[in-house]
Order: C-alpha cells, then sequence, then structure tokens
C-alpha cells in the first residue's frame, strides 16, 4: 500500500514508519538535552537582548556596541594567537605564577620587615593569581550575563537594594556592587574561602571598596544581620539553591518574603526549583501561596561570550 501526498510523490507505509521513528528519537535526543528542565508550573520563556537600559543607565550590551568591537577586530588585524613567549611578554599558568610570587616574596622590591610595609592590604597569592575565577566550571565572564539579565528583569535603579544568596567569589555581586549606590548591595555567603576571595581581593582590586557592600557569612539563612527593616528590590539565588537542603531553602523563602518590596519587588532562582516540584500535586503552588508567594514564569538568557544559556525562575509578593 502506499500513501500519496499533496505534491504527488509516493511513499511506501515502511518509509513513513520508518521516517516517524527516526523523527521521534532526533525529537526525544533534542528534548533531553537542549530543553530546560520541567517545572510545576507553566512556563515562558524569553531571551534577553541586548539593546536596553536601566534606570536610565546603559546595563546591557547593545547591537551597536557588538558592531563597534568586531569593527576594531578587524580593523586591527586580529586572530586567536598561541600564547607562548615572545618579545616582552612571558606567559605562566596560575600554579607557576603563585610559584614565582612565593619564591620572590611576593615579586617585591622591599626585602624583611619592610616587604609588608609598604602594603596596606597584603593578599594571600592564591587570590592574587585568581584561583578562584576557576571555581565554578562556568567562565567568570558570565556573572555579567547574570547581572545584565537580572537588572533588567527586575527594572533596577542605583538605588535599588539587592539581596544575593551565597555570593560565592562575588563573580556576579561585583556587577551589582558597582552598578549599585554604596551599602545597596547585600550577600549570605558560607564559604569562608569565596569570603576572602571576595574582601580581600576583588573588591579592592576593583576599586569598590568605597561602595561597602553588606557581606556577611553564614549558611542558616539568617537573615538577622541585615537589618529587621531592609527591603530589597530583587533577592537572588545564582546556583544555589540546587546546592541547598530543599527544607533549608524553604525556611529562607519563609524569612524573605517580608524583606521583598510587595509586587514589585522579585526573587530569581537560578538553574531548577526541584526544592518546590519534589513536592506532590498541588502542594508546592499551595506552599508558595501561603506564604504569600506567587510564581511568576521561567525565562533564559543568553551568555554574550560563550555558548550558554541560564534558566531562571521568577517569583513575586503578591500581598503588601
Ligand atoms: C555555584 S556557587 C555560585 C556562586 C555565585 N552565586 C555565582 O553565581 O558566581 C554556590 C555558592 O552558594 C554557596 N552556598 C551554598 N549553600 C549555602 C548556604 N546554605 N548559605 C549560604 N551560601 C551557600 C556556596 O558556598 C557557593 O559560594
Amino acid at each position: 500500500m502506499a500513501l500519496l501526498p499533496s505534491k504527488g510523490v509516493v511513499i511506501s507505509v515502511p518509509t513513513l514508519v520508518l521516517s516517524a521513528a527516526a523523527f521521534a528519537i532526533l525529537l526525544f535526543f533534542l528534548l533531553s538535552t537542549g530543553s530546560p528542565p520541567s517545572t510545576p508550573c507553566s512556563c515562558s520563556a524569553s531571551t534577553g537582548d541586548y539593546s536596553s537600559k536601566v534606570g536610565g543607565e546603559h546595563v546591557s550590551t547593545s547591537a551597536e556596541d557588538i558592531d563597534w568591537l568586531k569593527s576594531r577586530v578587524e580593523a586591527n588585524g586580529l586572530h586567536m594567537q598561541q600564547n607562548i613567549l615572545r618579545k616582552g611578554i612571558n606567559p605562566r599558568t596560575r600554579q607557576q605564577q603563585l610559584q614565582d610570587l612565593l619564591h620572590f616574596k611576593g615579586i617585591s622590591h622591599y626585602e624583611g620587615e619592610d616587604a609588608n610595609n609598604h602594603t596596606a592590604l597584603p593578599c594571600p597569592g592564591e587570590l592574587l593569581v585568581e584561583e578562584h575565577h576557576s571555581n565554578y566550571g562556568e567562565p567568570w565572564a558570565g556573572g555579567r550575563d547574570v547581572f545584565e539579565f537580572l537588572a533588567e528583569s527586575a527594572r533596577l535603579t542605583p538605588n535599588s537594594r539587592v539581596l544575593e544568596i551565597g555570593c560565592g567569589t562575588l563573580r556576579v555581586g561585583l556587577h551589582f556592587i558597582r552598578y549599585l549606590d554604596p551599602e545597596r548591595f547585600h550577600c549570605l555567603e558560607r564559604d569562608e574561602l569565596s569570603l576572602m576571595a571576595a574582601l580581600r581581593y576583588e573588591l579592592p582590586s576593583q576599586g569598590l571598596l568605597y561602595k561597602r557592600p553588606l557581606i556577611v557569612r553564614g549558611e542558616d539563612m539568617d537573615f538577622s544581620k541585615f537589618g529587621s527593616d531592609t527591603v530589597y528590590d530583587l533577592i537572588y539565588a545564582s546556583a544555589v539553591f540546587l546546592h541547598m537542603p530543599d527544607k533549608l531553602v524553604w525556611t529562607g523563602l519563609e524569612r524573605l518574603v517580608g524583606r521583598l518590596k510587595p509586587l514589585e519587588g522579585r526573587i530569581f532562582v537560578s538553574h531548577n526549583v526541584k526544592f518546590c516540584s519534589r513536592l506532590r500535586g498541588e502542594e508546592c503552588t499551595k506552599r508558595l501561596t501561603d506564604l504569600g508567594l506567587e510564581y511568576k514564569g521561567k525565562h533564559t538568557h543568553d551568555s554574550l561570550l560563550f555558548n550558554h544559556y541560564e534558566i531562571w525562575f521568577e517569583f513575586r509578593r503578591f500581598k503588601a
């Protein structure tokens, strides 16, 4: 038996069945590798554009910016080259650079007691060679992507207040700190080495100490050190809730609702919301509603510099 499609091409039934099976297998692979995980809620996806401004400030890279950069690379005839010894340039791995630092006492021209007299904030060598920039697998540059997406999604202005749960080494936080007015960025982080990198290397080396971010060490979702009447425009957890026990995430949300600006304020959680979807049936929505939180949707945003997209879940406080 043969089927006759409208264009008059004859297709046999076995061919049709085989084609359908091949298509189903292809579809299965595409869905299982490329698509975001399923969630308990109906989700919409959006991708960031590179042209918007937040609070009148230029945040995202615009199409003009990209054209300008490409023209500069072209005008200078630049192509990626191997990083080998050449005139005036002697590349080292982080490990080699660290050894140099230790061996040559911080490549200091000063000797003995004098060595520390001229350095107001002597920083451990491991931080100076930026080992912590490789802590998350993802390139350090991805922090900028997260900042741009969140700042635009939450419609921030420099006088907004932002809380990050688990800011690590400030891969993302640095961009918020630079953008926001002093004292507007808060963070709760549990890892001591990350906090050392954030405070002793990233803030001073970026000239951002004057922004006085409030960075607190803690792991119990205890926000009492952030002041009792601070209300945030944005609270976010970038690659953090998936590493926490569900119970602790719920405890945190319960404590955070009252600190989120009603209606306009946003909570953004990256990667997945398994702390919620693992609950049975409607329980996830019910627990959120009981807390006064509304799930607003799922978004993705692309990276400017590397082949990657991140998934974000958006919540707001629906009651004053
Ligand atoms: C994958 S890193 C992400 C760091 C940062 N948010 C970023 O995107 O670059 C996860 C961070 O969450 C922190 N973290 C995990 N559990 C935590 C908890 N219970 N309280 C505070 N921070 C926590 C870890 O120490 C780590 O710095």
